[in-house]
């Protein structure tokens, strides 16, 4: 989760694509930049809004001052992240003033949530659309051609994108799945159920039919998402409904299928079968993101988050029971009102407890209409900063100490893609550690056991093992 500007996908661009060029007539007419911040869900909704708008002539461009249509698609999940938005759409709007004619749309989670507020602060931006309503955009398009004012849709639509989007044109080797969207489990700090609506899971059969799709376009891995993507019941199209274990069992029998990642996961819905899944599916990597958000039995109670820090500790048991060598990543909330110095202390004894490999930490920030905005006994700026620091500290020692352990083992990487140096190349492990290494560029798109020589605080170096030739003459 990082409510930063994504770096375009380096996999996609850096994949080579077979066959001829484009005959000169199917060239793009219309360029197209879109700028994505906050969740891999929105990611995900980004490339499908490149690939329904493909059909009109939008091909991508990198710069803004090049593009015809501009959307930001946003998020809403801390204030930072909301404010992002805002000084983007001052920084762009001297384009529009030259060229009234690009299209500004604005996309995502501060759509759904402030769709006029939009509006009122930026009168140039032509659409303003929430999450759920991206299979309409070819008709939005049009409609802001023809309209004086802005085309706003914000509605939950009865019908589901997921129906109408085509399909992923050019998948990365590690891509993104949706299954799952929304939320109804109302943590007392979280805007997600009030901007992406209820819960909703996408069928089996769809999803196993994009699964595959994405396979035969070049991915290896897929990593499937969802705001609770344990949460998953989709109908296996016999009227059934079926958990993630069973999805993720159907999924590895895909062949050319390397690697299944899903996230993000709530600690309630873990079940027995997701729980076996991690021991019986090879795919499916040793690697979890699990969002705890405190260690505090209080604190806990005053999210909603409807779980103890002791049934997080057994679940941890469970899954390692599962998966010796499972790694666990996590989400925490430093000074949600009404924290105590107590509770903080008991979010760091947890974390000494379970020992992260990674982890991502936030100093909590009122969202408006949550009811943790209006609860009482806020924390101190000043306090909230100091205890984000402290568990800052202790997880990057963690995930130091992580990476470091894994100096001179044999791993398995899934490479995506080159290196920042000339002749690198750079992938995954399975505990999702950015790894690098000099080697050929046939080794992008596939999985190979290397030797890691070296642990960084945030990525491992490796070097290619010896050909069997060699160690046969050693
Ligand atoms: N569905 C996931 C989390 C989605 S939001 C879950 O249940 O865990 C991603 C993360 O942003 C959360 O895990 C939380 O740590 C953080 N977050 C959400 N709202 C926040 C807020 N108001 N202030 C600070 N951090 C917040
Ligand atoms: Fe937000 Fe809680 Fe839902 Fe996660 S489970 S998306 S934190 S309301
Ligand atoms: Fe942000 Fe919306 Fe994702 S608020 S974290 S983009 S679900």
């Amino acid at each position: 989760m990082t409510p930063a500007r994504m770096p375009p996908d380096r996999a996609a661009a850096d994949r080579v694509t077979a066959g001829p060029p484009p005959a000169a007539d199917a060239r793009p007419k219309r360029r197209l930049h879109v700028i994505t911040w906050g969740c891999q869900m929105n990611v995900y909704d980004s490339t499908r809004m490149q690939d329904v708008l493909a059909p009109l002539g939008y091909a991508p461009v990198a710069r803004p001052e090049d593009a015809d249509m501009v959307i930001l698609n946003t998020c809403h999940i801390r204030e930072n992240a909301s404010e992002k938005v805002f000084s983007e759409l001052g920084r762009l709007r001297p384009i529009k003033q030259a060229r009234p004619d690009v299209i500004f749309a604005v996309a995502g989670c501060v759509a759904q949530a402030e769709g006029r507020e939009i509006v009122a602060r930026a009168p140039f931006v032509d659409i303003v659309m929430g999450p759920q309503t991206y299979h309409r955009l070819p008709e939005m398009v049009a409609r802001a051609a023809r309209a004086a004012g802005a085309v706003i849709e914000t509605e939950f639509p009865a019908e589901s994108k997921f129906d109408h989007l085509p399909d992923s044109a050019a998948p990365a080797i590690s891509a993104f799945l949706t299954i799952q969207e929304g939320c109804d489990k109302f943590c007392s700090f979280c805007v997600v159920p009030y901007t992406r609506g209820a819960e909703a899971s996408r069928p089996m059969p769809a999803v196993l039919a994009e699964a595959r799709q994405l396979v035969a376009g070049g991915a290896r891995e897929i990593v499937l998402l969802g705001q609770n993507v344990n949460a998953w019941h989709g109908d296996d199209g016999h009227g059934h409904a079926r958990g993630l274990g069973r999805l993720i069992r159907e999924l590895a029998s895909i062949p050319g299928l390397l690697r299944i990642r899903y996230t993000t996961s709530h600690p309630r819905d873990m079940d027995d079968d997701l729980i076996a899944a991690h021991r019986d599916v090879p795919a499916l990597v040793p690697f979890l993101h699990l969002p705890v958000q405190s260690g505090s039995d209080r604190v806990l109670a005053a999210m909603n988050r409807g779980h103890t820090a002791d049934h997080y500790r057994r679940l941890v048991e469970r899954l390692r029971g599962a998966r010796p060598d499972l790694a666990l990543s996590t989400d925490i909330i430093a000074g949600h009102p009404g924290e105590t110095e107590a509770d903080h202390r008991a979010t760091l004894a947890l974390i000494l407890d379970i020992g992260f490999a990674q982890a991502f930490s936030f100093k909590y920030s009122p969202r408006p209409g949550t009811p943790a905005a209006v609860a009482p006994a806020p924390v101190a700026e000043v306090e909230k900063d100091r205890r984000l620091a402290e568990i800052q500290a202790l997880l990057r020692q963690q995930q130091g100490d992580f990476n470091r352990a894994c100096t001179g083992k044999v791993v398995r990487v899934l490479f995506t893609g080159t290196g920042r140096h000339p002749g690198q190349v750079a992938g995954r492990s399975p505990w999702l550690q950015p790894v690098h290494m000099t080697g050929p560029a046939s080794l992008i798109g596939t999985e190979a056991a290397v030797r890691i020589v070296e642990g960084h605080p945030n990525s491992l170096a490796a070097e290619p093992l010896p050909q069997p030739e060699e160690l046969a003459c050693a």
